[in-house]
């Protein structure tokens, strides 16, 4: 979800208020997704090198995201399970605060139970973090390293491969998301900045499958 900082600048005001923009469009774009019958729709909120913003402004992201997973009332209503994925709270590298995996853990227990679609929120999430840890985890069970036995210990095993990858704000480039998972990806280039991508820049994404 790039873009909310340039968004911000543009209207001269400050990224936290991009960031802010950046949540309430996620929250109108899954409204528009349940209606084009995406199954999956994963997006990245926070990764694992978007630490090293300054204190406030990562602090302002982390209470978006425990406003954004507690929007549990909204997803039952529209039928929309949440996950999230990213470095496991037990493990050392972590950095998730208590209050954002609390808010987590009840918005993926309170909405487990619908079957529409499954938003999947990509947060102190890397993919190269992610695949380290599957080599790892598939080691230490002693199997063989396959590409079987990596795509079982991967964070959210059930994942599907992504047909479409979505790339916001002018950015050419690839980032440290699901990179295991998008092999083969189509992707969709658009300008449009988060806080603005909207029903006719998911339409444009979805051409790309017909
Ligand atoms: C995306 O917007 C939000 C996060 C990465 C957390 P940016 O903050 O990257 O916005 P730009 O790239 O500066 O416009
Ligand atoms: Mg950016």
């Amino acid at each position: 979800m790039d873009g909310n900082g340039r968004w911000a600048g543009a209207r001269g005001l400050p990224r936290t208020a991009g960031h802010t923009e950046g949540e309430e469009n996620l929250a109108r774009l899954v409204r528009v997704a349940v209606t084009r019958d995406i199954g999956w729709l994963t997006v990245f909120g926070f990764s694992t090198e978007n630490w090293v913003r300054p204190r406030a402004e990562v602090r302002h992201i982390l209470g978006l995201h425990e406003k954004l997973f507690g929007r549990v009332a909204e997803l039952n209503e529209l039928d929309v399970r949440i996950q999230w994925i990213g470095r496991p709270f037990d493990s050392p590298e972590a950095r998730t605060p208590r209050y954002v995996q609390r808010a987590i853990r009840k918005a993926v227990a309170d909405t487990a139970h619908n079957g529409g679609m499954t938003l999947t929120v990509a947060f102190d999430y890397g993919g190269r973090a992610e695949l380290m840890a599957a080599v790892r985890a598939a080691r230490a069970s002693g199997e063989p390293i396959t590409e079987a036995t990596i795509g079982r210990h991967l964070y959210l095993p059930d994942l599907p491969p992504v047909d479409v990858l979505v790339r916001t704000s002018g950015e050419h480039r690839v980032s440290n998301f699901l990179l295991w998972q998008s092999a083969g990806a189509k992707i969709h280039f658009c300008d449009t900045p988060w806080p603005d991508f909207g029903a006719a820049d998911l339409d444009a994404a979805l051409e790309l499958l017909t």
